[in-house]
């Protein structure tokens, strides 16, 4: 299987498995809840960027969500007059977690990395996601419905990788 002849009809076989499974695969979409409603727009400001809360986002291929921790930062005592607001501090003392629920999803067997876009390639999120800055409820949809021929139309132009098995596993 070490022959890349090998790896790329066991790769066209995985992804024509998945593919079939189209249904199964796709994003939940219209009505997701998520455990509170929170703000981007109230919460993206100079001191509180993107990666406080996404911190995988510069160096691992997931960007990764907060935990209920990291908002306890700062709602240990109460921000704002929002009638949410309170709702975090409840979490603690029901000791529940916040299990969020994530939106974007590529088709399985699709390989992607934040650390390779962000990072080694210096791309600003909304060049890939909408303008979180302007986004006051919580999503309910993926933002983001790519297609492989986007994903290679980019690589192209900036000469990254186009071998299959650097998006495939
Ligand atoms: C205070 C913490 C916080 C900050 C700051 C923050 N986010 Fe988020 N983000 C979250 C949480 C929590 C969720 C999941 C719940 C929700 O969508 O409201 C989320 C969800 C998202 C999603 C949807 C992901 C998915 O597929 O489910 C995107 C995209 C996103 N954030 C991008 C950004 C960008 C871009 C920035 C900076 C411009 C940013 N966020 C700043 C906490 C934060
Ligand atoms: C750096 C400090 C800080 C962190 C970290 C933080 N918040 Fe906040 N949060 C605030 C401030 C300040 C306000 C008041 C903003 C306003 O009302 O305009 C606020 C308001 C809120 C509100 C009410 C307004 C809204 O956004 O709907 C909710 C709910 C909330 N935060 C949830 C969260 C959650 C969940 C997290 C963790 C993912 C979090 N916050 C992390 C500072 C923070
Ligand atoms: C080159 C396009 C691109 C850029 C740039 C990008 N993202 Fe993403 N993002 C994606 C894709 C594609 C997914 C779905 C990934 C998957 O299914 O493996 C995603 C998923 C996410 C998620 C859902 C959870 C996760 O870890 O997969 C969050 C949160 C997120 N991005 C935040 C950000 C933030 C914050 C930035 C900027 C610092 C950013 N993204 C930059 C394309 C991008
Ligand atoms: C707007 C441009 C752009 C888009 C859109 C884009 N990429 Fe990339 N991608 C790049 C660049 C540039 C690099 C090279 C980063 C480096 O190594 O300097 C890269 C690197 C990668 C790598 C690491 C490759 C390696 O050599 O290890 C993977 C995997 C990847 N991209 C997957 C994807 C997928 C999957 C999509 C679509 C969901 C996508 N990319 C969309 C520009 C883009
Ligand atoms: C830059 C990343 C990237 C590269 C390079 C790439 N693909 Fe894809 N491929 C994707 C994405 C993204 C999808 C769509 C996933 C989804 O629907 O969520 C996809 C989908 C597919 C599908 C499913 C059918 C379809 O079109 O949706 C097949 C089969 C496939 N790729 C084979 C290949 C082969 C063979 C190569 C090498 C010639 C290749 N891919 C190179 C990212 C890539």
């Amino acid at each position: 299987m070490s022959h890349p002849r090998g790896r790329i009809v066991l790769l066209v076989a995985v992804v024509a498995s998945f593919a079939g499974m189209a249904g199964a695969r796709r994003s939940p979409a219209g009505d997701t809840r998520q455990p509170l409603p929170m703000s981007h727009k109230r919460h993206i400001t100079k001191d509180m960027k993107c990666r406080a809360c996404h911190q995988g986002v510069e160096g691992e291929a997931m960007a990764s969500f907060p935990t209920l921790a990291d908002c306890m930062d700062c709602h240990k005592t109460p921000q704002g007059k929002e009638p949410a607001e309170p709702e975090v501090r409840a979490f603690v003392a029901r000791g529940q977690d916040l299990t969020w629920v994530r939106l974007n999803r590529l088709a399985g067997h699709v390989y992607f990395s934040h650390a390779a876009h962000v990072t080694l390639a210096s791309m600003k999120c909304e060049e890939c996601h909408r303008d979180m800055k302007a986004v006051d409820q919580a999503p309910t949809e993926p933002d983001i419905h790519a297609q492989m021929s986007d994903c290679v139309a980019c690589h192209r132009s900036k000469h990254a990788s186009l071998d299959c098995l650097a998006c495939h596993k």
